[in-house]
């Protein structure tokens, strides 16, 4: 087992909205290595039953740690963390952290008028994970919390903008719009890539919150806490993982994070194959 500063960073998410996540990782920690894994071959996560989800969370985490000896292990899916977090906080053998924390705190100090909307998937809303996060956060935001299913979908296959996305937006963000919020967290790491769309029926009075960057402070002050940050000066290894069509994750995968998604590889429950 390599030293715990130069063992990678593990990360998962069930596919391409983790990639928000990564993004942040890379900018704020250049120094470190990441493994991703997006688990596109059984995404969607968000209308699955929660106990399959925490399956494939089970899986995807003890791969990590396993197949990729990684020190720390960042969930990047609301899905998972709402349904997962604790048991795998008990169990796993290295810290993890989910975006869910770091996502209620920064829209708990964003909001002026503590009228507060979370949009997230079907399974995340349902969970109650942001209904106590944000009532331990700040007991007196009031908090609309709506699912958008569809939304997801939307960003798996590339479509970022357009009529069709902007109709089901403008549908489904009724709810968050109508209840007077002034800060809207998207507590889906995949909605980031519609923030454009969000934005535009929201309306420029209302701030949206991304956790990316929260989550990333948060893993920065883990890592040094337990003294395992790289040594700076050195440029991290990105290793990217799908467990679906592998060329497709690396094309879409390149042009929502950017060049550090040179290739990926196939994964499997057993862990790596090639
Ligand atoms: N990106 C995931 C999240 O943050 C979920 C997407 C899905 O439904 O698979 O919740």
């Amino acid at each position: 087992m390599a030293s715990g500063v130069t063992r990678p960073i593990g990360m998962f998410d069930s596919g391409f909205g983790g990639l928000t996540v990564a993004r942040a990782v890379i900018d704020l920690l250049p120094a470190e290595d990441l493994v991703y894994i997006g688990d596109t071959g059984r995404y969607p996560y968000g209308p699955k039953p929660a106990a399959e989800v925490r399956g494939y969370a089970h899986e995807l985490a003890w791969s990590l740690v396993r197949d990729f000896d990684v020190k720390a292990i960042v969930i990047a899916c609301n899905t998972a963390a709402s349904v997962a977090f604790e048991e795998l906080a008990a169990e796993l053998p290295v810290p993890i952290i989910s975006v869910i924390e770091p996502g209620a705190h920064a829209l708990s100090l964003t909001t002026r008028n503590k009228k507060v909307g979370v949009i997230g998937t079907v399974g995340t809303i349902a969970s109650g994970a942001y209904q106590r996060a944000l009532a331990q956060a700040d007991p007196a935001l009031q908090l609309t919390a709506t699912a958008c299913p569809g939304f997801v979908e939307f960003v798996e296959r590339g479509t970022t903008s357009g009529d069709e996305v902007a109709i089901l937006a403008e549908a489904l963000l009724a709810p968050v719009r109508d209840a007077g919020v002034d800060a809207l967290l998207l507590g889906c790491t995949h909605y980031p890539y519609l923030s454009r769309v969000i934005a535009d029926v929201m309306g420029p009075d209302v701030v949206l919150v991304s956790s990316g960057d929260e989550t990333a402070f948060a893993l920065a002050a883990l890592l040094t806490k337990a003294n395992s940050r790289q040594e700076t000066g050195r440029t991290g290894i990105h290793q990217f993982l799908s467990s679906g069509d592998v060329q497709w994750f690396a094309d879409l995968g390149r042009r929502l994070l950017g060049p550090e998604l040179a290739n990926a590889q196939q994964w499997t429950t057993g862990g790596i194959t090639t």
